[in-house]
């Protein structure tokens, strides 16, 4: 029997989301969308409907290019107030619809779009669903100044943190990763990265978690809330 493919997965859920959530759209309505290669799908199936609704809020330079080559017209979030909905995908979310997010480094600002929208619907392929938190190395943006101080931080709380060389963020930041790092308590680990001074942003979405995933799987998409 043929496997279906992460792309494939990746595909149909960017099509289950567009299906959610076209039936709520009308010409006043701006969506927020977020940022990755299963969001550029999602991005992609919408453009199809982009004269069913107003236009949309970016979570990253990259996304608000490619919404504005379908014609999708993209807005500044403080000129919009709330967003009736956010589709964005995620590197892992568990069963309580928290997630690590991050690993195409604009976390920051899927963070502060998410925190505007009445309903997050995440997408992502079978291989994002865990247990536990932690199997994939955890982001976090840093003020550059600050990166060997919340380095020492991160080691201090048993974490093994790695620079990701190169990569600037959307916000003039930088990125590093967690390598090893044990999540039993999504909230109570992202209210302790939020103190560490020098930090921007984590990749722990928990406080304000999904609140619908639609989860590609061999045999379909799955609705999870
Ligand atoms: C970007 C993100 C993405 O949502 C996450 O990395 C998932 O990406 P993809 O859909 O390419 O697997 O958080 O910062």
């Amino acid at each position: 029997m043929a496997t279906t493919t992460q792309d494939q997965l990746k595909r149909a859920v960017a099509r289950a989301a567009v299906d959610e959530i076209v039936p709520l759209l009308d010409r006043q309505t701006v969506i927020g969308v977020g940022t990755g290669s299963t969001a550029n799908l999602f991005i992609d199936e919408l453009a199809a409907y982009r004269h069913d609704f107003d236009g949309a809020v970016a979570s990253s330079k990259a996304s608000a290019d490619r919404l504005k080559q379908h014609g999708i017209p993209v807005y500044d979030l403080n000129g919009v107030g709330t967003l009736p909905v956010y589709v964005d995908g995620a590197d892992e979310i568990d069963t309580e619809l928290s997630m690590i997010k991050g690993g195409g480094a604009a976390l920051t600002r899927e963070k502060i779009v998410a925190a505007c929208a009445q309903t997050f619907i995440c997408i992502a392929d079978g291989s994002k669903y865990v247990e536990r938190l932690g199997g994939f190395p955890l982001p976090i943006e840093v003020i550059p100044m600050a990166r060997s101080f919340v380095a020492r931080e991160i080691v201090k709380l048993g974490g093994d943190p790695m620079y990701r060389e190169g990569v600037v963020t959307d916000n003039g930041n930088q990125i590093i990763d967690i390598y090893n790092f044990v999540i039993d308590d999504p909230r109570s680990m992202e209210a302790t990265l939020d103190q560490i001074t020098g930090i921007v942003t984590h990749g722990i979405f928990a406080r304000r978690g999904a609140d619908v995933l639609l989860l590609g799987r061999d045999d379909g998409v799955a609705r999870i809330t």
